[in-house]
């Protein structure tokens, strides 16, 4: 599988959506993916990177988007990775790796992020990255959603 990493086009923010609602492992009737109207706010506002299959597989559909990973400036200067996802059938391919170089390289900041702490692949990649547990914190969203809050400090800083 070849693909490609890029900013994402405004038209392509409700291909990114569709991925939104299919990536996620916890899928049951309690999830709630992100709305399509902020994906296209992202497109234009936040920093919105997309891995693009080059040689057409293995996604047969129209929507080529095997990945793709939004992070924004936070008020309090710090950087805030809210999503990486990669579609289910391109994961272990390094889509998920290349995404984090991509952005990681633009980071100047400390890079916050969430995650369940039940969520194995997505702390196992985030450490190789050398984010760190910051904080633990119990029901974060509802009470059974716990989320370990990480943080990434780029070499510079350090
Ligand atoms: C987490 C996720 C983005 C990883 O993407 P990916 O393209 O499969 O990742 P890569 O192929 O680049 O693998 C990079 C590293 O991630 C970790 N990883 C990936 N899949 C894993 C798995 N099934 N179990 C444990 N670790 C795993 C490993 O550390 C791996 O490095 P390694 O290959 O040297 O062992 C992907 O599994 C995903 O989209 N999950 C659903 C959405 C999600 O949970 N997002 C993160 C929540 S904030």
């Amino acid at each position: 599988m070849k693909f490609e990493i890029a900013s994402a086009r405004t038209d392509e923010f409700l291909d990114v959506a569709a991925l939104d609602r299919i990536a996620w492992p916890e899928m049951n009737d309690t999830f709630i993916p992100d709305g399509e109207h902020i994906w296209r706010v992202w497109c234009d506002h936040a920093t919105l990177l997309v891995a693009k299959i080059i040689d057409r597989e293995p996604l047969s559909e129209s929507n080529q988007i095997a990945g793709a990973l939004v992070m924004f400036a936070s008020q309090t200067g710090d950087m805030f990775l809210h999503k990486i996802m990669v579609h289910p059938v391109c994961r272990g391919r390094g889509v998920g790796t290349a995404l984090m170089n991509a952005v990681l390289e633009k980071a100047h900041a400390p890079v916050l992020l969430t995650v369940d702490p039940l969520n194995e692949a997505a702390v196992s990649l985030y450490e190789q990255f050398g984010f760190r547990i910051r904080e633990r914190i119990d029901g974060f969203y509802r009470p059974h959603e716990d989320r370990l809050i990480m943080e990434y400090v780029p070499a510079d800083l350090v």
